[in-house]
């Protein structure tokens, strides 16, 4: 099984377990949007789990991938409100009313605190994905950097809700892929127990691929 479907099967578990508590869920962020997967799935998620305005904030320092973002939202139901070069706002319609927000920004994640186009409200995230290494079908040499995924990790860990979900896919194999797992690895294994659930998925996953969850406690 690709790592990132385990990690949307994730997503959606803990998606069920607000809605049955009674709470609805609201932000999410994608920290890689690359082709728009991820994204796709964050937007029609929260837009299936909330009747308040939920957005998907999505960075990604590849133009490129911003774009190919975009187009995958189009071709799937998803209005262009606003285009600015850094930022994009969509807008899905569903039964008259407004009911997803995303946000497409060319910047890096390490930004993720303090973007320069939204504002960023700290414990109203729900879910955030990570999926790192490089953009299938570009330059190879672009790749996520472990420094600055760290930073973003320490920085989402903290726009987390309590029982929000963080999910990560590591690859090894590519150039940098086993150094920034390593440093991701070494991270998670030292975050404070008492205030995350770290889990490592193992089975059923695709080789040099690895799916880890941080829950927030
Ligand atoms: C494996 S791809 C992501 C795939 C994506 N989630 C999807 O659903 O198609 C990794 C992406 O991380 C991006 N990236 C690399 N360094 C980054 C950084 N510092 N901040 C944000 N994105 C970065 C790359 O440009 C690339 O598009």
């Amino acid at each position: 099984m690709k790592p990132t479907q385990r990690a949307h099967e994730e997503i959606l578990k803990v998606r069920d377990e607000f809605l049955n508590k009674g709470e609805q869920v609201f932000n999410s962020l994608d920290l890689t949007a690359g082709n728009g997967h991820d994204t796709l799935f964050l937007a029609t998620t929260v837009s299936n789990s909330s009747s308040f305005f939920p957005s998907v904030i999505a960075f990604d320092i590849q133009r490129d991938a911003i774009l190919a973002t975009e187009e995958r939202l189009l071709n799937n139901g998803f209005n262009s409100e606003n285009s600015y070069w850094k930022e994009i706002t969509y807008i899905v319609v569903g039964e008259n009313k407004p009911c997803c927000c995303v946000y497409l920004i060319n910047d890096s994640h390490k930004n993720v605190r303090k973007p320069t186009t939204v504002k960023i409200t700290p414990k109203t995230f729900h879910f955030a994905m990570f999926n790192l290494g490089y953009l299938p079908n570009a330059d190879k040499t672009v790749i996520t950097q472990p420094k600055t995924t760290i930073k973003a990790l320490r920085g989402v860990l903290k726009l987390l809700v309590s029982g929000g979900i963080v999910t990560m896919v590591l690859y090894s194999g590519h150039e940098g892929g086993d150094t920034e797992r390593e440093a991701v690895i070494k991270y998670l294994n030292k975050l404070n127990k008492k205030k995350f659930k770290v889990t490592q998925f193992k089975e059923e996953i695709e080789r040099n691929s690895e799916l880890w969850t941080i829950i927030k406690i």
